[in-house]
């Protein structure tokens, strides 16, 4: 494999230092001259209309100020970023605890947080529906004009004719659990006026560009009247994909209207209260495999629950569809996946959109398969894993880069898999075993999102030499500006240090999308080469006349450019300082747009994404019999992940996505009653510490992605996909008993040890 100067070494990540001494300044931290600040009001029932909102305590507080609501919005009053389902301000119908009413705002922040609390919302109670059963059993009195928010289908090959070929067919439902993103920082903006009627915020967010049509609409002005500034973000994983959109443009309308900056920063507990979460899901699964154990047909149902408002639904609903039956070729299959509304927070994007869900029922549906078969899990997999030329269940075919076997067979023996499949027995009360779990996951948005998956990225040379780069999707966490900063210095081949990355800005680059579905090395690497390949022409025109020979004799690489014939060579920044006084354009706009793809929305066939990353996750876990408790010993995880940009990066990922797997599998519990969250921090929600995380040896597979920048796919989402999976599989391996729903709690544990069934 090629040796480059950047790509694939591993670099420390270049925000670690501000983030660790606190010289970065997250959005609470900045400072904003007089400003105000705001409080969200909210339904305190789960479904019903608002008859009145009674003002008068709240009035008399110290630091009162105004009340923001519906009749403030100058544009039109809805959020809902793939349906138009979802008002900003909620009027007079409320859908969930936590539906937005109006903003109190006042002169310090804690004045409106006491304000917000004396607002009496007087409302007539409607009858809700919490769980997607109750939601499709709903004969009237729909929150919506019906309750079913989307649904996708994928039909292959002949289900019924498949299922004949079957020497046994098997079934098997399963359930998981809503998940709480938890970002470390909660959902916070600054919206400030400007002149004419234009507007800037800045905020915590993944998605600017959505920002900024949402607070466009929301004010009836031009989007660009809006500017748009990420502020360093404090963790996201979907959950500040379009949620900021609703933050932003309420405070929006507020600084319109008072004409003061405003800051709407959430407290944990609202912001827990209001805003979305993972998806809970449920599964049925039909499958048809034969005596030497290849699967020939599988009918499956996924139904999700929505909660109040769409968001995301259709984007999870469409991916765990195609993926429902992970990375395997199945020649017969019929999927449906419906989500349905309910009276709960929405659900929405959540790290891996669906696909956790969708991998958790069919990666046990797999063990389930290999017990019946008695075979070994890992075996059942490579029978039937896609390879190269073969075509998943949407009937596309993969034509380059298929590294699943390759996952499965490098976890496999990294972890010494024990294939007889018996448990370690270390004493009466522990029991140790291995579970293994495999995935894909499509790269970007798909042929679903298609119309937004274009990123750019700007490129300045300054005289000095130094280089800035905007693009525009965000850092949040996952290091995406260490490794915009080795690409861009790859593609120059220049030296990383005079590269700098932007803040992402909406005035800084065209739009790019969301910066979601793990798309970030593909999209923004890809418009990097694209900017580097304009630039470099300018570059070679000019060193030739200062090298005084031929542009084909001038070669760039190691900082400088070099004449090849005689080896006289010039440093990058005499170059630039060349360029600027001979009036040379010193800067471009790259811009990558994923290949179009054929896809049949209504059979769901085709090619559904233009390439799939693949992960396989073997998770080690000790039951203790007496108290029902999962502990996670270690993990091997093989990811093929086309080309590393940054191995340190991806191990970084992987790390953080076991760990946030390990939540969702074992520790996450999300209480509602009544829709109002009772388990709203840290010490009722259980978010894994150190103590419950494990040791992971990371495997880093490389099977290059023609399409991919140097080869590289996404890893962001992949890092999570397999893991609870994994888990439940060495759980039921370890105690002879199948599992069929999350989390893997002590309580559910025992009830399994002391079931008779297995
Ligand atoms: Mo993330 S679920 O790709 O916003």
């Amino acid at each position: 494999m090629k040796k480059y100067s950047y790509i694939g070494t591993a670099q420390n990540r270049i925000d670690a230092a501000g983030k660790v001494t606190g010289e970065t300044k997250f959005l609470a931290d900045l400072p904003v001259r007089e400003a105000v600040f705001a409080a969200p009001v909210y339904a305190s029932v789960p479904y019903g209309r608002v008859l009145s909102v009674d003002l008068t305590k709240a009035r008399k507080y110290t630091g009162y100020l105004d009340f923001i609501s519906a009749e403030d919005i100058p544009g039109v009053n809805e959020v809902g970023v793939i349906l138009q389902d979802q008002p900003l301000f909620a009027r007079p119908v409320v859908r969930y605890v936590g539906d937005t009413i109006g903003l109190i705002i006042a002169d310090t922040a804690t004045a409106a947080l006491n304000c917000a609390r004396q607002v009496k919302i007087d409302c007539e109670p409607y009858r809700p529906v919490f769980t997607i059963e109750d939601s499709k059993q709903m004969t009237e009195g729909f929150l919506h004009d019906s309750n079913l928010a989307c649904e996708h289908r994928v039909e292959k090959g002949d289900i019924a004719r498949g299922f004949e070929l079957a020497d046994h067919i098997i079934e098997a439902s399963f359930s998981t659990p809503a998940q709480e993103h938890y970002y470390l920082e909660p959902q916070g903006c600054i919206a400030v006026p400007e002149p004419g009627g234009k507007i800037s915020i800045i905020a915590s967010l993944q998605c600017p560009f959505y920002v900024q049509k949402a607070v466009g609409r929301v004010l009836g002005i031009p989007y660009a009247h809006v500017r748009v500034e990420q502020a360093p973000t404090g963790g996201a994983f979907g959950g500040k994909e379009d949620v900021p959109s609703e933050v932003c443009a309420r405070a929006a309308v507020a600084a319109r209207k008072i004409g003061k900056p405003v800051q709407l920063i959430y407290t944990r507990n609202d912001d827990i209260q209001l805003t979305s979460k993972r998806h809970p899901f449920t599964m049925q699964y039909k499958v048809g495999v034969t005596k030497a154990g290849k699967l020939v047909a599988a009918q499956i149902l996924l139904e999700q629950n929505s909660g109040a408002y769409a968001t995301l639904s259709s984007v999870v609903s469409y991916r765990a569809s195609v993926q429902a039956m992970g990375p395997y070729v199945v020649p017969n299959v019929s999927i449906l996946s419906r989500s349905y509304y309910t009276n709960l927070p929405p659900n929405g994007a959540f790290r891996g959109f669906g696909s956790p869900q969708a991998t958790f029922g069919h990666e046990r549906m797999m063990d389930i398969i290999a017990r019946r078969l008695q075979m070994d899990p890992v075996e059942l997999r490579l029978k039937n894993i896609i390879r190269e030329n073969e075509e998943t269940v949407t009937g596309q075919k993969i034509s380059h880069g298929a590294g699943a076997a390759e996952t499965l067979k490098r976890a496999r023996d990294a972890a010494g898999w024990n294939s007889s499949g018996t448990s370690r027995l270390s004493s009466d009360r522990y029991v140790t075993a291995l579970g293994v779990a495999t995935c894909h996951y499509g790269n970007c948005l798909g042929a679903a999102g298609w119309s937004l998956d274009g990123s750019a990225v700007h490129l300045s040379l300054l005289r000095d030499g130094s280089i800035t780069v905007a693009f525009g999707l965000v850092e949040m966490g996952q290091g995406a500006l260490t490794a915009v900063a080795q690409m861009t210095a790859e593609a120059l081949a220049v030296d990383i240090a005079r590269i700098t990355v932007l803040p992402t800005s909406t005035d800084q680059v065209p739009d790019s999308g969301p910066s979601v579905a793990s798309r970030n090395i593909v999209m923004t690497g890809q418009a990097i080469l694209n900017a580097a390949q304009k630039l470099r022409p300018i570059l070679r025109t000019a060193a030739a006349r200062l090298l005084d020979c031929e542009e084909s004799e001038v070669s760039f690489a190691g900082d400088r450019a070099s004449n090849t014939l005689t080896g006289a060579h010039i440093g990058f920044t005499e170059l630039a300082d060349f360029l600027y006084l001979n009036n040379y354009p010193m800067s471009t706009t790259g811009w990558w747009h994923v290949p179009s793809l054929k896809f049949d929305a209504a059979k769901g066939a085709g090619e559904a994404y233009f390439t799939y990353s693949y992960a396989t996750h073997v998770a080690k876990v000790r039951v203790d019999k007496l108290t029902g408790l999962v502990k996670v010993e270690k993990f091997w995880a093989a990811h093929d992940v086309g080309r590393a940009v940054n191995p340190a990066g991806i191990e970084g990922q992987v790390e953080g996505g076991v760990t946030q797997g390990i939540g969702w599998a074992l520790t996450e519990q999300l209480v509602f009653d009544e829709g109002r969250v009772i388990s709203p921090n840290l010490s009722t929600y259980l978010l894994p510490t150190a103590a419950d995380s494990a040791e992971v040896d990371t495997a880093i597979l490389e099977f290059p992605e023609p399409e991919g920048p140097w080869g590289a796919r996404g890893i962001g989402e992949p890092a999570i996909i397999p893991v609870a999976a994994a888990i439940a599989n060495a759980v039921s391996r370890a105690v002879g008993k199948q599992f069929y729903q999350l989390p893997l709690t002590p309580e559910s544990v025992l009830s399994a040890l002391s079931s008779i069934s297995g």
